[in-house]
């Protein structure tokens, strides 16, 4: 069994083998998935895009920390390699530090991950500052933060004029110095990323936020093609597992109604 890869190892990448082999993370959240791709990835986020991929949800608001806690422990307990970081969902942590350590400690102690992560620029600093001292690991999360949804009025990419640059800049700034072992930045100009990539000694790992960052992430679901209701610009698809799904089933049910299954391979016999 290899040993799982802890915060310490993934900040090591920073130094050691980013300019090679930048990170790979993918987002997933079931047990199945997570055997899949165990001896594949470095780190796996159990993400709270759950509310839309996996439950049907339009945006990732409605994702409570139970669901958090029920998916993060299928995919601890199914991997042994990745670093395993759960997503603090929408209203858990935003109040205070108290609450966000009240929640974030739920979380590790009931799904055995190694890290949260929580969406948020300069205004959460004391929070993560709070939380890394006490024992949670931080990954941060700035540009697009799909929580913010409501108030941004959509999914829409983050720092694109040079005023907005330099506030994704500044967030990144106080959120390494409050203390993140690392930090996903999501939907922005790679000219910005590139900036914060350089500048920082953690690494930064980038959905949308182009070619320079220290490692990638993508949503499993995403890149095997099993959410189609929307595609964003920066995933590429692996594979039509969707399409797959839907030609099998048609298969099942043709031969269903065509007496075609089952066959006499598929059935059993009395022994007398
Ligand atoms: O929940 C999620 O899938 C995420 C990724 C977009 C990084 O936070």
């Amino acid at each position: 069994m290899n040993k799982r890869l802890s915060v310490r190892d993934i900040r090591k990448f920073k130094f050691t083998m980013s300019k090679q082999k930048p990170l790979v993370s993918l987002v997933c959240y079931t047990a199945q998935m997570a055997r899949l791709i165990n001896n594949i990835v470095d780190i796996i986020l159990v993400g709270d895009s759950m509310g839309m991929t996996i439950y049907g949800h339009e945006n990732t608001l409605l994702v409570t920390p139970q669901m958090m806690i029920n998916h993060g422990k299928a995919v601890v307990s199914s991997t042994s390699r990745p670093h395993i970081v759960v997503d603090l969902p929408f209203g858990s942590y935003e109040e205070s530090p108290e609450k966000a350590f009240r929640t974030a400690s739920r979380i590790m102690k009931h799904t055995g991950a190694q890290s949260v992560k929580l969406e948020g620029g300069k205004e959460f600093a004391e929070t993560i500052y709070f939380l890394s001292q006490r024992g949670v690991p931080v990954m941060g999360h700035i540009g697009l933060m799909p929580q913010r949804i409501q108030t941004l009025g959509g999914f829409i990419t983050q720092g694109k004029t040079q005023e907005a640059s330099k506030q994704v800049i500044e967030d990144a700034k106080a959120i390494i110095d409050a203390g993140v072992f690392s930090m996903v930045i999501e939907a922005v100009p790679e000219e910005t990323s590139n900036i914060i990539t350089k500048n920082s000694e953690i690494p930064t790992i980038g959905i949308g936020a182009g070619r320079t960052c220290d490692g990638q992430i993508l949503v499993a679901h995403d890149i095997l093609g099993l959410y189609g209701d929307f595609t964003p610009k920066f995933v590429k698809k692996y594979a039509e597992i969707d399409k797959k799904i839907t030609d099998a089933v048609t298969q099942y049910a043709d031969d269903v109604r065509n007496k075609k299954f089952p066959t006499k391979n598929n059935i059993f016999k009395a022994s007398i």
